[in-house]
């Protein structure tokens, strides 16, 4: 049988998407009430990492003990990877021995093809192109808050990026509308993003246009992990699309504001935004961890529903 992976957002049906999302709920009431939940005892998670995580590390983490498993933390520094020992040889070797494994590196052809010669299944914790278990955690949030997100109009305000990419994703599979607004040279690309069509969203020069109705407005770092040395190009390109209050108040009036974080306050977004009554950061990276463990759950025990 073939190997579940989770390495953007299309690789789950629509249907999946909303078991994750309402299996999720249920984990979360589970840890909310101190209920012991341990599905996955003896069951072992490697993460990944080529690149510096917050959320990603402590949401994995923390909800792989939760469910009873445990987990092995690689970085390329303190691994055979960091001196160019072949992904194959790597995805070969690493998945004779855990049961799953989570991934956060550069190019999203290098997942693939740790995936390709994986024996257990692979979750994307973000590459250059994709960022689809924080799209999980922002969705089930904006249902927590809000309900379906279907029919929906999410704005989105800045870079063509990771996180771009896996809105517009997540768009054409639950049935709602992104406003993308990034400046010039910094598009989304619909083929990157694998996009069957262009019916999921809308194309705005001015950010204040895409945020106009809109039920969310979200935005994300001017410079992502790796494009660094693009940072002062980058601070002057993008310096008009700064979510600001004035953005808000176009937007619907009960809008949501999200925020995948680390956030820089005065660049990407106004404090009085990210630190505003609309805005759900802190449910959002809480989240992160109750969708993965959901997500976990699904892929090593299929559709659990106790
Ligand atoms: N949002 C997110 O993935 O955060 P980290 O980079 O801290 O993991
Ligand atoms: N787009 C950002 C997201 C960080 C969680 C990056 O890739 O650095």
């Amino acid at each position: 049988m073939a190997i579940k992976h989770f390495l953007q957002f299309s690789d789950f049906t629509t249907e999946e998407h909303e078991w994750i999302f309402r299996r999720a709920a249920v984990i979360k009431r589970k840890f909310k009430a101190y209920e012991k939940y341990h599905p996955l005892a003896d069951r072992t998670l490697a993460m990944i990492f080529e690149k510096a995580s917050t959320r990603t590390r402590v949401s994995f983490e923390a909800g792989m003990y939760q469910l009873g498993g445990s987990v092995v933390h690689l970085t390329t520094g303190d691994s055979q990877l960091g001196r160019a020992e072949p992904i194959e040889d790597s995805a070969k070797v690493i998945s004779r021995m855990v049961d799953l494994v989570m991934i956060r590196t550069f190019g999203q052809d290098k997942i693939e093809r740790f995936a390709e010669h994986s024996r257990v299944p692979v979750i994307n914790g973000l590459t250059n192109e994709f960022h689809p278990c924080q799209i999980l955690a922002d969705i089930f949030t904006y249902i927590e808050h809000r309900g379906s997100i279907q029919g929906r109009v999410v704005a989105w305000v800045g870079d063509g990026n990771n996180m771009a990419n896996t809105w517009l994703q997540a768009a054409e599979l639950l049935g709602f509308t992104v406003h993308v607004s990034t400046p010039s040279g910094y598009e989304v690309d619909q083929a990157v993003a694998g996009l069957r069509s262009a019916d999921s969203y809308k194309v705005f020069q001015d950010p204040m246009e895409a945020c106009r109705g809109a039920d969310l407005v979200t935005t994300d770092v001017w410079t992502s992990m790796g494009f660094e040395a693009e940072n002062e190009q980058r601070r002057q390109a993008f310096a008009d699309w700064c979510v600001d209050t004035d953005m808000m108040k176009v937007a619907r009036p009960d809008a949501l504001f999200m925020h995948c974080l680390p956030a820089h306050r005065g660049e990407e977004v106004e404090a009085e935004v990210i630190d505003g009554p609309q805005s759900v950061v802190w449910d959002e990276a809480e989240n992160r961890m109750h969708v993965q463990k959901a997500l976990m759950e699904y892929l090593l025990l299929g559709r659990v529903t106790d």
